[in-house]
C-alpha cells in the first residue's frame, strides 16, 4: 500500500517538474530561489560565479548562468542529483536532495529570466 502510494507521490513530482514553473506560486518560487542561492554560494561560488554578472573566481570554471544555458534542464537536474561529474579533481561530487536540486534549479531559473 505504501509502496504505491509513493509510486504516485512520485509521479506528482515529476508531473509538477514537467509543467514548473507555471504552476508554482511566486512566493514559494522565490523562496526556494534564495535558498538554491545560498546553496551554490557556500558549495559552488568559491569556482563559479553563480550571479548574473561577474567573472567565476575559478578562470575556467563557468559561471552557473552559462552552464544552465548550455546544459538541457532535465541533465542539469540529473546531474545535480546523482553528483556531478568533472573533469576537475578540485570539484566536489556532491549529490543534492530532491529539494535541493529544486532550490537550485529555482534559483538558475530566475537568474536566466532576468538575464
Ligand atoms: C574547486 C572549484 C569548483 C567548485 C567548488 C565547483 N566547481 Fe563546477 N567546475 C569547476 C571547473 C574548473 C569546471 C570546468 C572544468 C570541468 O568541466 O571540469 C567546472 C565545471 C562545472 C560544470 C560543467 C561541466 C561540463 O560538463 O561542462 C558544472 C555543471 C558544474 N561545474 C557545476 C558545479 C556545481 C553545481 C557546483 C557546486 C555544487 C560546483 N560546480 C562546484 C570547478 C568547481
Amino acid at each position: 500500500m505504501s509502496g504505491r502510494f509513493k509510486f504516485r507521490a512520485l509521479g506528482l513530482f515529476v508531473g509538477l517538474l514537467s509543467c514548473w514553473p507555471t504552476n508554482v506560486d511566486a512566493a514559494n518560487l522565490s523562496k526556494a530561489a534564495q535558498r538554491g542561492r545560498t546553496i551554490l554560494q557556500e558549495r559552488c561560488g568559491r569556482c563559479h560565479a553563480i550571479k548574473s554578472v561577474g567573472e567565476s573566481p575559478l578562470e575556467n570554471a563557468p559561471p552557473m548562468r552559462d552552464i544552465y544555458a548550455r546544459f538541457n534542464r532535465r541533465e542539469l537536474q540529473a546531474e545535480l542529483s546523482e553528483g556531478m561529474v568533472s573533469k576537475h579533481r578540485d570539484m566536489p561530487q556532491i549529490e543534492f536532495s530532491d529539494e535541493d536540486v529544486y532550490a537550485i534549479m529555482s534559483y538558475l531559473y530566475i537568474l536566466a529570466v532576468r538575464k
